[in-house]
């Protein structure tokens, strides 16, 4: 006998057929619920997708640089539920949590972010939920992103249906240094201690710095060719 068949005989041992139904139905409108997220989060890339595809054509060089999604999984959503007191349910869940659908729009520079930024919350049907600004404000570690919490309508047979996403949008260079403090900071068994924050703080700064520095010279290369175009 398969190990499912195995575990879902032992399950109709110890629960009562009522409660069997209702674990059933439950798992159905989970499953339903998450594949609007995946929609949202689908629909949310197409759109930056067809911004920087605009922008290629009007500018010559590409804003997005790359563009990660990913949907919350199972163990994480309840990990956050438990330990923000919040009961598991599906309508709890998606008036609660903010972060099951994620995006990160990587982009070249700076500028990018803010351009990519405003285009995208210019769209008429996009509702704007929250905006965190840590590129002008960065985080006291030195984390820096501008991070958006938006509602975008998703389409289905029986009508629209809007759909929260986080949006994180960030450089190449905040990208590298965000993902390597991640790593670093969340191995387990890893001790952090106040010199190695100093370090990464420190790392941080570096990486401001590579940013405006490519930023400038992204300037006067466009304002050296421009003035070249002139007659
Ligand atoms: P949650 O932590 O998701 O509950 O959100 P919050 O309300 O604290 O929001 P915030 O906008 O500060 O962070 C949301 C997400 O941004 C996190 O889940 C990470 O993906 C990212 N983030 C925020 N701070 C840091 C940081 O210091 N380092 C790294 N690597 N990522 C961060
Ligand atoms: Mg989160």
């Amino acid at each position: 006998m398969k190990e499912d068949e195995k575990f879902r005989l032992k399950m109709m041992e110890t629960v009562d057929e009522e409660t069997m139904e209702w674990a059933q139905k439950a798992s159905t409108e989970f499953a339903k619920r998450m594949s609007y997220y995946k929609c949202a989060m689908l629909e949310v890339e197409t759109r930056f997708n067809v911004l920087n595809e605009e922008y290629i054509l009007e500018h010559g060089r590409a804003p997005v640089n790359s563009i990660k999604s990913r949907l919350k999984t199972l163990p994480s959503l309840r990990e956050k539920l438990e330990r923000k007191n919040i009961p598991f349910d599906v309508d709890t869940m998606e008036e609660q949590l903010n972060d099951i659908a994620g995006v990160r729009v990587i982009c070249s520079f700076p500028e990018d972010v803010y351009t990519m930024a405003n285009a995208f919350l210019a769209m008429d049907d996009i509702e704007v939920l929250q905006e965190k600004d840590y590129i002008k404000n960065p985080k006291p570690n030195g984390y820096r992103s501008l991070h958006l919490i938006v509602a975008i309508p998703v389409h289905l047979a029986e009508g629209k249906r809007m759909t929260k996403v986080e949006i994180q949008l960030r450089t190449i260079a905040m990208d590298f240094w965000a993902s390597l403090e991640h790593q670093l900071r969340y191995k387990q068994d890893n001790e952090f201690t106040e010199e190695m924050a100093t370090e990464l703080y420190a790392c941080a700064q570096l990486s401001a710095a590579l940013d405006l520095r490519m930023d400038k010279l992204r300037k006067s290369i466009q304002e050296h060719n421009s003035r070249e175009e002139l007659p």
